[in-house]
């Protein structure tokens, strides 16, 4: 296939079609409760790293709005992580106190967790294994059937991921299918979050996604942090089941200032320079590309992950409403070894940022100007065939 072919992308996958895509998914109240029913409490989720968990007795818990609930993380003696919901047994309190928001950290000794409201204990396997004044209970009462209701939970590459759909049958790695064999094998546990960021968005979780998952808006909208560095095209994209994959590419046009220049020959540490293929997995730049800057991956439904040599990062967009979203990005480096590596990480990190501002400062407008009914479709071109795949594969759902 020539990359100089203007449809290139839609020559190779015919079957998704050419028209514009419907704006309705991004406004309609009754499209995000479809979503959130057929989608979002069906498939498999991204909600955490076992390294934020490392110690038996160290648990997570993190909120899911969108299902009114809350899965607490834990990890057993035995070394496994399992997902719980956090609610007690005895008269729904939640049985960890959300202290901090979105997500909750601590850490038990003995692995359990006890709720606050009557002091019932649970045991990292789920089980109620302490009752204050057990005897009041009335006969029938049994522990055995009281332990916290479980939630399908398994890791891929460190990545924990929960299931909400408890009748679901289908297990992580069928679910990632190909796409995990893709990114497997790559340091995920070797590097460390550097920084986080995440905020509320007034606007569709698929507003937030789109605005991540193509390059086209590299030269406008990143014209400050990355002028005439990344190219507007896709290369080696996959489309694989319900995910999808593609690498973003440099110009080699780039003229870095004099700092930028300095800070990328002391660390691989930002985007905009390209390093040796020691760490990618095989299938990634298969042909060793000189151009290549990162892989840009779609796990349905929410997750964007990025990897690069030296570096990868993730986006994820919790739907809270039909235009209400929260956006989580995270960005991973190797430990450094001196302040020289410290100062030129934080240089990639702080242009990073910038990028990441450029790029959320569009969601919020294009939101509002979709709800404004003025225009009933959008037009995506060849270079957006990542948006125009994940509109394929939410219809799916919806069906
Ligand atoms: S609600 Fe949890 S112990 Fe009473
Ligand atoms: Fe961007």
């Amino acid at each position: 296939m020539s990359e100089t072919t203007a449809l290139r992308w839609a020559e190779k996958y015919p079957e998704l079609g050419g028209e514009p895509i419907p704006v309705a998914p991004y406004v309609s109240p009754q499209a995000y409760e479809a979503e959130v029913e057929k989608v979002f409490k069906k498939t498999w989720l991204r909600v955490g790293r076992v390294e934020e968990i490392p110690n038996a007795g160290d648990y997570k818990v993190k909120k899911l709005q969108f299902a009114k609930t809350s899965v607490i993380l834990i990890r057993g003696k035995d070394n496994v992580i399992r997902g719980f919901h956090n609610t007690c047994s005895h008269r729904g309190n939640k049985v960890v106190v959300e202290t901090g928001g979105d997500e909750t950290f601590g850490h038990n000794k003995a692995a359990v967790v006890t709720c606050r409201f009557h002091g019932w204990v649970y045991n990292a396997t789920g089980a109620l294994v302490d009752v204050p004044e057990k005897e009041k209970f009335h006969a029938g009462f049994i522990d055995e059937e009281n332990g916290l209701t479980s939630i399908r939970t398994d890791v891929w590459e460190g990545f924990i991921f929960i299931n909400l759909d408890s009748s679901g049958t289908q297990s992580l790695k069928d679910y990632l299918g190909a796409m995990g064999d893709h990114l497997a094998g790559f340091p995920y546990h070797a590097m460390e979050s550097v920084f986080a960021y995440n905020t509320e968005l007034n606007c569709n979780w698929k507003v937030a996604h789109d605005a991540f998952a193509e390059a086209y808006h590299v030269a406008t909208i990143h014209a400050g942090s990355f002028p005439d560095v990344f190219g507007s095209g896709l290369q080696d994209l996959q489309l694989l089941g319900d995910h999808r994959t593609a690498a973003v590419c440099l110009t080699n046009n780039a003229k870095p200032k004099p700092a930028a220049a300095l800070a990328t020959s002391i660390t691989g540490a930002s985007l905009i320079n390209f390093k040796e293929k020691t760490m990618l997995p095989e299938s990634v730049n298969p042909s060793n590309r000189k151009d290549f800057a990162f892989e840009l991956t779609v796990l349905f439904p929410n997750i964007l992950l990025h990897i690069s040599e030296g570096l990868w990062f993730t986006h994820q967009f919790w739907p809270m409403g039909p235009n209400k979203t929260r956006w989580e990005g995270k960005y991973y480096l190797p430990k450094v070894s001196s302040y020289a590596e410290r100062w030129a990480q934080q240089f990639a990190v702080t242009l990073q940022r910038n990028a990441w501002l450029e790029d959320t400062a569009t969601m919020e407008d294009t939101q509002d100007a979709l709800e404004s009914g003025a225009k009933d479709v959008m037009h995506l071109q060849d270079e957006e065939i990542l948006l125009r795949h994940g509109y394929h594969v939410l219809e799916k759902y919806m069906k």
